[in-house]
């Protein structure tokens, strides 16, 4: 058996590089650098170790089984699953865009053969699956759908960075597009799912379940954000009465903060389109978006507003802001809210220096025309902003940044009470 895993990215990988250990895969991406980096061992989104990757990489696509990374199309023709993990992102208008999906259902519907089964791991709207790619994959192949070939739906529920719960630790959802073929595709996931898996009853479910997983946290979120600008108000500390109220046994433990990358802070619209389109306006849902995304400018107002009260001159001001990722010890920077907070400070005029260890200072020039830094600036700043929590930072010696008067503002609120003027 062979699995063609399609999309070699922040999900892609781990999975194609888990399936390796028992079956023979084909790692397809149309990113040249990337299968070129693949094919000699190294995932720069720190995802899959170098020594963990090339322990299952193989140079010839062969039946054996491995990795074999290609951007050839020819190399998919053998495979009787395809996995597609391509990227679902939104426009500007947080309107989904599909085109990734459908790019790659053309790709696999060029090779599909009867029998197969396309697994689809994107996250979707729910209906996505059957409604947007099986057309294109029947249109392509000349099958039909559920005679010829069928489909799944597993969503992947990986957390970029997280080196305790990998993909094979995380339980999985699955489904099929028949009752047979979900048994067929819950036995693939479970051969190598030492957490096991959930089968759905349908595709729609499925996907359902996985734009509200990250709905739901979304949601949570926005409630702590809007407690945050609530208890500032009032000169309350957020974080201790989050504490306090978490002692009982049903409250759930969020924290206020900056919701960025590709997941949480993107499929809520996917789920919210789909709803529009059957007429109903999510209210909730919309809510905690606008809320979460209204922090970024919410905290550069507050990071202002106290360096008036300290007669710290704005204009021309010097600001330190410690990392660009979308969050902690992690490289990726897709839809990082950090970005916010550093064009609303720019906005009052003040110069802003950005430090991330962890960020690739060419991908930052190039999606955000902003220049960071890798090493430790030697200045002093008249303000110093920690919008992600990175290790690194934890262990900063922060009198060697500020100048006599100058403040911290801890977004995360990771550093000593001593050390952080104000948190969000
Ligand atoms: N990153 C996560 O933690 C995470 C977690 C759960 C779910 N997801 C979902 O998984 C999907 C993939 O996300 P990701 O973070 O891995 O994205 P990614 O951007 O890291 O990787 C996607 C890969 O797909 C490739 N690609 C794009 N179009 C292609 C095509 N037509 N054919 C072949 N390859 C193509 C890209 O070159 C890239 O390497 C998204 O739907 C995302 O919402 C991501």
């Amino acid at each position: 058996m062979k699995i063609g895993v399609i999309g070699l990215g922040y999900v892609g990988l781990p999975l194609a590089r888990l399936f390796a250990t028992k079956y023979s895969v084909v790692g397809f991406d149309i990113n040249t650098t990337r299968i070129s980096q693949l094919q000699n061992g190294s995932d720069v989104t720190l995802e899959v170790s170098d020594e963990v990757l090339q322990a299952v990489t193989k140079k010839e696509n062969t039946s054996s089984v491995g990795l074999y990374c290609t951007n050839k199309l020819a190399a998919l023709e053998e495979c009787d699953y395809y996995i597609i993990t391509v990227p679902t992102p939104v426009d500007k208008n947080n309107r989904p865009v599909l085109t990734p999906l459908i790019k790659a259902s053309e790709t696999v519907g060029a090779v599909l053969k009867k029998g197969d089964i396309v697994v689809y791991e994107s996250t979707v709207y729910p209906g996505a699956t059957e409604e947007e790619c099986i057309p294109v994959l029947e249109k392509v192949s000349g099958l039909v759908f559920n005679q010829d070939f069928y489909a799944g739906y597993s969503p992947e529920r990986i957390n970029p960075g997280d080196k305790e719960h990998t993909v094979e630790k995380i339980l999985k959802v699955t489904s099929g597009s028949t009752p047979e073929i979900g048994e067929k595709v819950d036995e693939l996931y479970k051969s190598v799912i030492i957490a096991g898996t959930h089968l759905a009853p349908t595709i729609k479910v499925a996907e359902a379940a996985k734009v509200i997983e990250n709905s739901q946290r979304d949601i949570n979120i926005a409630f702590v954000n809007e407690l945050a600008k609530i208890f500032n108000l009032m000169d309350i500390n957020t974080h201790d009465v989050l504490e306090a109220a978490g002692t009982k046994w049903n409250f759930l433990p969020f924290k206020p903060g900056l919701v960025g990358g590709h997941c949480i802070g993107v499929d809520p619209y996917y789920l919210a389109q789909k709803a529009q389109e059957f007429g109903y306006n999510p209210e909730i849902i919309l809510a905690g978006r606008r809320m979460n995304d209204s922090m970024g400018e919410y905290v550069a107002s507050e990071v202002v507003k106290l360096m008036i009260k300290r007669d710290i001159r704005i204009k021309n001001a010097s600001i330190l802001v410690l990392g660009i990722t979308f969050k902690e010890n992690c490289p990726d920077v897709r839809n990082t809210k950090a970005v916010d907070v550093i064009s609303s400070l720019k906005e009052y005029g003040v110069n802003v220096t950005i430090y991330d260890p962890w960020a690739n200072v060419e991908e930052v020039l190039h999606e955000y025309n902003l220049i960071s830094v890798k090493e430790l600036p030697k200045e002093k700043f008249d303000a110093v902003v920690l919008t992600v929590s990175h290790n690194e930072f934890k262990e900063l010696d922060f009198s060697s940044l500020k100048k006599e008067n100058s403040l911290i503002y801890d977004v995360k609120n990771i550093l000593a009470e001593e050390i952080s003027d104000k948190i969000l």
